[in-house]
């Protein structure tokens, strides 16, 4: 349970965690890869945890001097592990290990919560059997624990994947590495292009064409390199919400990632008004980055949020909701189904919890319709189990009449655990 006292403005500076997405693939390229990589800046979240673990437990050398994470990679081909290999709450770390595994001459079992167990998996179990692994999941080879007999050299692929996922094109190329035959991958809308930028800078050759990502002919990772993880728009997006409702607030969030395919939240902050600039902006590993200053805005409008923008602000649709809640007129979200299989229902949870405090809230098949202008009355609510439900519901009490109690958040550890640290802190 949480509950902190009636706010005041949020004000200062902070650089939240880092990127999620990319200090994942920072150990994952970096175990691949035939060389040193030092990665500073690392997430040290549950999730990102969980990953360097399982690449321990495939037999590479990763040191944690609690300041710099150095990868000393031996190339592509990994160690069978002695135990069943457990990523906890994080579907990014299972999907695309199950790439890389695929592409393993051994027997590999992959397991996580029990959360993770009810996700599902046939989204790249399909494709990476078709590129040759055998894998076998619950209930016909859809849900974890996923048994994953590898096979190399692979098949090739050209995927036309039914959904934009970054996680299922990611799992793809990841496989592909483990092939010379002509690996392609389409995706409906353009999800985030981490993996294939980071496998670029690792020396890979990534052909991009539109929604098409092929692999080239070099399917080797030799680099040394450091990679510096930025800050995490994922994270970020809790406080430029806070501060965009909370009168007086004037906050400062250092080093964000503005790849374009992760700043729908911030085309959705204009659209709608608040008041907010980006300072400072410059290149750091790759990855293009920031200073995202916010400052409360009254007259918020109310705005449709569909079609190739979802993939672009996934991650930020339940405290997206939250601030329609403050906006004048209805937000509409469609075309955002997948948020029915993220950590939790995130349209069941977020409509439910938004219903208990008092705003108006209709659930869609695919979103949902916010009424705004809405006093939140507060209430007690539930975090799901879901990292980000928590969270958003943090941002809410901020501005609801009575309190909001948010139950189990202990799930925050999974990408932010310095969240009431942070939130306290700009608080003061
Ligand atoms: C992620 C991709 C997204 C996102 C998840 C992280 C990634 O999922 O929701 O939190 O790091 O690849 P999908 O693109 O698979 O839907």
């Amino acid at each position: 349970m949480f509950e902190i006292k009636p706010a005041g403005a949020l004000k200062g500076v902070l650089r939240v965690p880092s990127d999620k997405s990319i200090s994942h693939r920072a150990i994952m390229l970096g175990s691949l890869n035939k060389g040193l990589i030092k990665v500073k800046n690392f997430l040290r979240s549950e999730d990102c945890m969980n990953t360097l673990k399982a690449f321990r437990m495939l037999g590479v050398d990763i040191e944690d001097d609690g300041e710099i994470i150095t990868i000393k990679g031996k190339g592509k081909f990994l160690k069978e592990p002695f135990d069943i290999i457990d990523l906890g709450n994080s579907g990014t770390s299972i999907r695309l290990i199950s790439g890389i595994l695929s592409g393993q001459n051994f027997y590999s079992v992959l397991t996580g919560d029990k959360y993770l167990r009810k996700r599902p998996m046939d989204r790249i179990a399909i494709p990476l059997r078709r590129m040759g692994a055998t894998i076998y999941g619950r209930e016909n080879g859809k849900y974890p624990p996923l048994t994953i007999v590898g096979k190399y050299p692979l098949s090739g692929i050209f995927y036309e994947s039914p959904k934009a996922s970054a996680q299922v094109k990611s799992a793809i190329l990841l496989a592909g590495l483990f092939t010379d035959e002509p690996v392609s991958v389409i995706e409906p809308s353009k999800s985030r292009d981490h993996t294939e930028k980071m496998l670029e800078a690792f020396g890979v050759d990534v052909e991009i064409d539109g929604l098409k990502v092929s692999l080239g002919k070099n399917r080797e990772l030799e680099a040394d390199m450091e990679i510096d993880v930025p800050a995490d728009i994922s994270s970020a997006a809790f406080f430029m919400v806070a501060a965009a409702v909370v009168p007086g607030s004037e906050l400062v969030l250092k080093d964000v990632i503005l790849n374009p395919t992760r700043t729908g939240i911030l085309d959705v902050m204009k659209r709608m008004g608040v008041k907010f600039s980006v300072e400072n902006e410059r290149e750091v590993s790759g990855e293009w980055i920031g200073d995202i200053k916010v400052v409360y805005s009254e007259n918020l409008k109310g705005v449709t949020i569909e079609g190739d923008i979802i993939p672009r602000l996934i991650d930020e649709i339940p405290v997206i909701a939250v601030l329609a809640t403050q906006a004048e007129g209805e937000t509409v979200i469609k075309d955002a189904s997948e948020l029915r299989v993220k950590e939790s229902d995130r349209i069941k949870t977020v409509v439910s919890n938004l219903k208990n405090i008092g705003a108006e809230v209709e659930e869609l098949e695919d979103g949902m319709v916010i009424k705004g202008k809405t006093k939140l009355k507060g209430g007690k609510v539930s975090s799901f189990g879901d990292h980000r439900i928590a969270m958003s519901f943090m941002i809410a009490r901020l501005i609801s009449e009575n309190g909001v109690i948010v139950d189990d958040i202990e799930c925050i550890n999974t990408s932010y655990p310095e969240f009431i640290e942070n939130l306290k802190k700009v608080l003061a």
